[in-house]
């Protein structure tokens, strides 16, 4: 059988950076004396996959799970995670006195910057994204006035706007590229005044491009990455198309791989949640066996 791995399959920049400041946090909280020692929080699932959670939980870290449970903690450490927060979440930060590690990922924190500016200048924003994403929801935090959520082609056709303001177009860092020029184009088409940026991170394009081309040759195709994550259920999706048998797996334990005869190659990605040992484990379970 010939197995072929994505070179993209995994941890991408940003979780492997807010991965690596809760393991930090924990060793520098471990290193003080125990009366100086500080809870750990992070905002929210430092990423998509409950058994790197569960494996921090068990390190003393614990997950906030919303605005009014931050809002009562008045000592410790809350990790932003790569996903970013909008900007009330650092006000309430500073407000009661709880030091902030940010490991918002800079590709995202720039989309905050972007939107910031450009509503503070009076620019109306576009965020091409789904709407409800915890990065979207940040994103839209960051804006002065009311922002936009377009997630379709059908929702850019029916944007009811004013041509005689400006916009700016920015987009969820996962966003599919085809979609988000599909709907540019609209705007555009509509003869908005838009300045499109085009925030999509090259890790999620690059991953989702070389998942494609493999899917295309591959009889097999699995697609490791937390149901909730909707950057690998993307993936999926796009795997989908190209290759039928497209297996979509948070751990080994839910591979029930049947092979037919005929297939001779196995593909293998996985979406930027998946920590490397759960890939290894599919990937030399798949060369012993098949
Ligand atoms: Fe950052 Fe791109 Fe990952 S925006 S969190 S490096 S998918």
């Amino acid at each position: 059988m010939n197995v072929i791995l994505a070179e993209s399959a995994g941890f991408c920049f940003g979780v492997e950076r807010a991965v690596n400041t809760v393991k930090e946090q924990i060793l520098a909280q471990d290193n003080l004396p125990e009366e100086q020692r500080l809870p750990i929080y992070t905002y929210g699932s430092i990423i998509h996959n409950k058994h790197v959670v569960k494996d921090f939980e068990d390190k003393g870290v614990k997950v906030i799970e919303s605005i009014e449970e931050l809002q009562e903690i008045k000592k410790g450490v809350v990790i932003i995670r790569s996903h970013g927060v909008e900007k009330k979440i650092y006000d309430i930060m500073e407000q009661n006195h709880v030091t902030c590690v940010d490991a918002t990922c800079p590709f995202v924190k720039r989309i905050h910057t972007i939107v910031h500016t450009e509503s503070e200048k009076g620019v109306h924003i576009i965020i091409v994204g789904n709407d409800g994403h915890p990065e979207v929801e940040g994103i839209k935090g960051w804006a002065v006035n009311r922002p936009v959520v377009v997630g379709t082609a059908q929702e850019a056709e029916s944007f009811d706007g004013d041509p005689a303001l400006e916009y700016c177009i920015v987009s969820q860092t996962t966003f599919q590229n085809d979609k988000f020029q599909d709907i540019v184009a609209i705007f555009c088409e509509k003869g908005y005044n838009v300045n499109v940026v085009n925030t999509i991170c090259n890790a999620t394009h690059e991953r989702q491009e070389e998942a494609c081309k493999i899917s295309e040759k591959a009889d097999i195709m699995i697609v490791i990455g937390d149901p909730n994550s909707s950057n690998s259920r993307k993936l999926y999706e796009i795997c989908r198309k190209e290759c039928e048998r497209t297996y979509f797996i948070q751990t080994l334990d839910d591979l029930h791989l049947e092979l037919p005869d005929s297939a001779k190659t196995v593909g293998i990605t996985a979406g930027a949640s998946t920590p490397n040992n759960i890939i290894e484990e599919v990937q030399s379970y798949v060369r012993r066996n098949f």
